[in-house]
């Protein structure tokens, strides 16, 4: 299993998670992080699910090129991803700290 971490609103949400997850995924069929993490599309087009990394990032794939082009480089390079794009395989911690960026 896999901890997970997410920070909201002030409010700390902990959870376990099966080995290589999806937490918009597991969001979506309303399990942790539900109702905790922010989402829309799922598919890497609306960045809505931007979180950033406080822990774990060295265990996730380098973003792809929907997390480039959402985010932008200073954003990526501020540890944001999208959370949809990730399946994730080891214990992380993430905040989502912004407003959406496009919302
Ligand atoms: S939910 Fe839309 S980019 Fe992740």
């Amino acid at each position: 299993m896999v901890k997970v971490v997410l920070h909201k609103n002030g409010e700390v949400h902990e959870g376990e998670v099966k080995d290589n997850s999806n937490l918009v995924v597991r969001a979506g069929i309303r399990q942790f992080p539900y109702p905790n993490l922010s989402f829309r599309c799922g598919m890497g087009k609306c960045a809505t699910c931007a979180c950033r990394v406080l822990d774990g990032q060295e265990h996730l794939p380098a973003p792809n090129w929907k997390e480039k082009k959402q985010l932008g480089a200073e954003r990526i390079e501020e540890g944001y991803r999208l959370v949809c794009q990730l399946w994730v395989t080891h214990d992380i911690e993430i905040t989502q700290d912004i407003d959406p960026i496009n919302p």
